[in-house]
């Protein structure tokens, strides 16, 4: 794909709200969300879940549970992207295994990246790390820069991780000839209970995909009201 075509794709994305009740077909579904599950995420750790409704009696109790949004019903897919706050401890070894298996990293690279995970995401014994890190931070801070740390704001790092997933499924649904509606109008518990969702994960957005039964317009403010190059 070169820069024209991906601008096109970019610019033809619409969040729809009304879609035909044709299902997608399982295996271009598969695709749009196997090309989401290669987003990129801090430290390649991977927290991005997917949580799939189709069927009829599901998405009427997710359809209250996104405040009746009508594209819950129509649309014959709905994804809701949450992030896993316990993925330190249950991926990070099954990432370093399985980069070590294809070549990415090497021994050294793997004990920095143990180090350095350890450092950003534990929170210690009884969230006492938590403690001590939210503390500390504003110090270190004055002395030397420091990046914002995961275990202090897991939800704020998580929704960072899942949202490129998010950009990414709506992208690939666009170039599979389906639409998309991206949705933060949900209530957080209510969606995880109708879909299951474990307590640990944080859902970030919900998104219904589904052949457009009518395309909306949009416009964007000027590009160079929001570009902002420094010089010295
Ligand atoms: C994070 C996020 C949350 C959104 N939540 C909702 C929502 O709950 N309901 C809705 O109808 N549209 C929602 N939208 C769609 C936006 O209103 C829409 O993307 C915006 O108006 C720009 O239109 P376009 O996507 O067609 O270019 C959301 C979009 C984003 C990115």
């Amino acid at each position: 794909m070169n820069l024209k075509e991906f601008e096109a794709l970019a610019k033809s994305r619409r969040a729809i709200r009304y879609f035909k009740s044709d299902p997608i077909p399982d295996d271009l579904l598969r695709r749009v969300l196997d090309a989401a599950h290669w987003s990129p995420s801090g430290y390649n750790l991977q927290p991005t879940h997917f949580f799939l409704a189709k069927d009829t009696e599901v998405k009427k109790d997710l359809h209250k549970a996104c405040l009746g949004q009508r594209q819950i019903i129509e649309a014959p897919v709905i994804v809701a992207l949450t992030g896993d706050r316990r993925v330190y401890p249950s991926h990070l070894e099954k990432i370093v295994d399985s980069d070590m298996k294809s070549g990415a990293m090497d021994e050294r690279y793997a004990g920095i990246l143990r180090r350095n995970v350890k450092l950003a995401f534990d929170q210690g014994p009884m969230g006492l790390g938590w403690l001590g890190k939210a503390c500390l931070a504003p110090f270190f801070r004055l002395l030397r820069p420091m990046p914002s740390i995961p275990a202090v704001d897991k939800s704020f790092w998580l929704t960072k991780q899942v949202m490129l997933s998010a950009m990414t499924l709506m992208l690939a649904a666009e170039a599979a000839g389906l639409s998309s509606s991206p949705m933060e109008g949900f209530d957080e518990g209510r969606v995880k209970r109708v879909l299951h969702i474990p307590s640990s994960h944080v859902v970030s957005i919900v998104i219904a995909l589904g052949y457009a039964k009518e395309r909306s317009v949009k416009s964007r403010l000027p590009l160079q009201d929001l570009l902002h190059e420094v010089h010295h």
